[in-house]
């Protein structure tokens, strides 16, 4: 044994390759009765985007669960188990009326929540339908996404509302993208800001078409109210870029601007993604969501909508449609993530202190899974804006016109301390819980500069304490 670990500290030591651990169960697997799994479902779920339900029932698979979307001729959506309960024909092959599903093959009429309204073959006398109810799921149709709740109907949760969809002029256009791989390593991803300058920039091309993103940035991670986020902060000329993207516990990613170059001045801008990360099975997820559009977050007019939708998003290396030489010379976050193997294997890694944002992701999502799994209830951020029914959330980027120190390493201090500061602006204080805190928090950060110059204290002391949620 002592000879064999000599040799894997060795050049040329594949053979002598411990064999491949298995993946860590409790957080990746999904499928029915998995603690995973168990914790996902108790969170409404995007399943399709609207526009992919017309007139024909869509297949659609989540959780390892084979399912049929539909929806009525007067609009109403129903969300049911693929097969029939009379002989296990799949209702994709249903035709919808006013009121429901009807099978093709013997009659068997099924309204949106499962019950049974009709078996025609059967004598008038018959209770068959009384007696059986065919299993769905609630459904609820927003902005263009349709959603569906998963879990116990007693826990069933409010539907969450966040403060980003309701941004000025901000057009939120669905999208939707199949991912071969298990769904936390694409979720995990969203906390790993130092991709952002290998994978984006400095490996293959600048993927985002500004300099800036090959700046090293100093890396911080804090939890909030509503998950966690990270604080990268780059250094670009006279000014300072910091950018947090979010985790809305338990599979929310919100992502900030994808085109940022670091030029403007600008506080707390808007995001240009809100996504979910959902499971189909333990080795395969989609990413459903919507880009966001709004005019001030793209100066340099990048963005295209034309390029959002099914399998497709407006920015480079997300879906595996490219030439498979192109994927191998030009690698994205799809080939960087779905080759981490079907389920990626936590045992095998080796992380280092640019992945705090992954350990502490999944620390939390531990935590909230083994909740559930001892029979109580997930932590679920409490809505406090708009009269208590939008949920504060905590990406931005925000550019500050801060010169350089002249000393590299003090320099990378400052920026430490500026994203310290622009992050508990943005996480903390009395404005969190009113209806204008977008901007209050707009307004604090653009007179950092100031205050920095004239007392740092108040700020780096806020973020001394851990921001822990409940
Ligand atoms: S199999 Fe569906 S009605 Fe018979
Ligand atoms: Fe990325």
């Amino acid at each position: 044994m002592a000879e064999k670990r000599q040799f894997l500290r060795q050049p040329y030591s594949a053979y002598h390759a411990k064999p491949v651990p298995q993946e860590d169960v409790e957080l990746t697997h999904v499928e029915r009765g998995s603690p995973g799994g168990e914790y996902l479902r108790r969170f409404w779920q995007p399943v399709a985007m609207s526009s992919e339900l017309g007139d024909l029932p869509l297949v659609v698979r989540l959780f390892g669960e084979d399912l049929v979307l539909f929806r009525t001729t007067t609009g109403e959506v129903g969300l049911l188990e693929k097969h029939c309960p009379h002989r296990g024909t799949s209702l994709e092959f249903g035709i919808a009326n006013e009121c429901g599903l009807r099978c093709c093959y013997h009659g068997w009429l099924f309204a949106p929540d499962g019950t049974i309204l009709e078996t025609p073959g059967d004598p008038p006398e018959s209770t068959l339908r009384h007696r059986l109810v065919h299993g769905a799921y609630p459904v609820r149709e927003y902005r263009g996404l349709i959603f569906g709740y998963f879990g116990p109907p007693e826990a069933i949760p409010p539907f969450p509302v966040y403060d980003s969809y309701d941004v000025p002029d901000d057009a939120l256009v669905p999208y939707s993208i199949h991912y071969p791989c298990n769904w936390l390593q694409v979720h995990e991803n969203v906390m790993d800001p130092v991709h952002t300058t290998f994978l984006h920039h400095r490996v293959s091309f600048s993927q985002f078409q500004a300099d800036v993103w090959g700046e090293l940035p100093v890396m911080e991670f804090f939890e909030t109210p509503a998950g966690m986020v990270y604080v990268s902060t780059r250094r670009w000329q006279d000014k300072v870029w910091v950018r947090s993207n979010d985790i809305l516990l338990p599979n929310v990613g919100q992502i900030g601007h994808l085109f940022e170059d670091g030029q403007q001045e600008k506080a707390f801008n808007p995001v240009a993604i809100t996504r979910w990360t959902i499971p189909v099975d333990n080795t395969n997820c989609r990413i459903i969501g919507w880009r966001h559009f709004v005019p001030e977050t793209d100066p340099r007019g990048i963005a295209n909508r034309a390029e959002v939708g099914k399998e497709m998003v407006d920015f480079y290396g997300q879906t595996g449609h490219r030439p498979y030489d192109r994927m191998q010379r030009e690698p994205g976050d799809y080939e960087a993530q779905v080759s981490q193997r079907p389920i990626a294997v936590h045992a095998m890694e080796h992380l280092t202190e640019c992945d705090r944002g992954v350990t502490m992701l999944r620390r939390m999502l531990r935590r909230e899974i083994r909740k559930v799994a001892e029979g109580a209830a997930p932590y679920v951020a409490t809505p406090r804006l708009g009269g208590g029914s939008v949920t504060a959330t905590y990406a931005h980027d925000s550019v500050v016109a801060i010169p350089p120190l002249p000393d590299t390493v003090e320099d990378r201090e400052l920026l430490r301390r500026v994203g310290r500061a622009i992050t508990a602006i943005v996480a903390r204080g009395a404005h969190q819980a009113g209806d204008d805190r977008r901007d209050r928090i707009r307004a604090m950060i653009s007179s950092l500069p100031q205050d920095l110059a004239a007392d740092a204290a108040p700020y780096t002391a806020a973020l001394a304490e851990p921001c822990q949620i409940p």
